[in-house]
Order: structure tokens, then sequence, then C-alpha cells
């Protein structure tokens, strides 16, 4: 069963940002990515399907400014924002582990 972690306002993410959110209570302390696109608002958990390192430690960095893609600062692994699917890199079809979120009512509630 999904338990919230987070909630943000809808107001504090704009087209093209990512929040990073801390996740309570993980030994590994992981940390989840929040992300809105021209779509919608997409979560991932901040760990590469490659070796499973961070994707970034800083979310300004996340997204390449040219493609509007999800870039992996080890080994620079692209993934598609909206699918999570790798399309570049070391795990070329890999996919992201995606971290449910709900946007209403001017929120977004991120559940893991
Ligand atoms: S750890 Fe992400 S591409 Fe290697």
């Amino acid at each position: 069963m999904l338990t919230e972690v987070a909630r943000l306002q809808s107001s504090s993410l704009s087209s093209g940002e990512v929040k990073m959110i801390e996740i309570p209570e993980n030994a590994d302390k992981l940390t989840a990515l929040v992300i809105r696109t021209n779509t919608g608002v997409y979560g991932w958990l901040n760990a590469c399907p490659h070796d499973g390192r961070r994707l970034c430690q800083d979310p300004a960095y996340l997204i390449k400014r040219k493609t509007g893609l999800i870039q992996c600062m080890h080994h620079q692994a692209t993934f598609d924002p909206e699918s999570g699917v790798c399309d570049d890199g070391p795990c070329l079809g890999d996919k992201l582990r995606e971290v449910k979120t709900i946007e209403k009512d001017g929120q977004i509630i991120v559940l893991m």
C-alpha cells in the first residue's frame, strides 16, 4: 500500500522544474525527483538503473537544457522524463523506478 511521503504546492513547480524529495525512514537515504513537464507531473526514484547511483545531487542539473531529457551525472545516460525510459547510455531500454504523484486541489502528493 502506498503512503504519502511529501506534499508540495502545485505553484512551487513550474514546467521544466525538478524538486528533490527526502524519503522518510529509508536506510539507503534515497530521494525522489518530482518533475513537471508540459503534460503533467512525474516522479522518479533518484537512482540510476545502470548501477543504482544517484542520478543527481542537485536537481537544478538533472534536466539537459538542450533536449529536456533527464541525464545521469555519472555516465550520462539519458531518460525520458515522462516515461522514465533510458534512450541512450549504458542502461539503454531500462526504466527509472516510478514514484507515484497525484496533483489535485493545487497540491502535488508524493506516494511510495
Ligand atoms: S550510474 Fe547512471 S549512467 Fe552509470
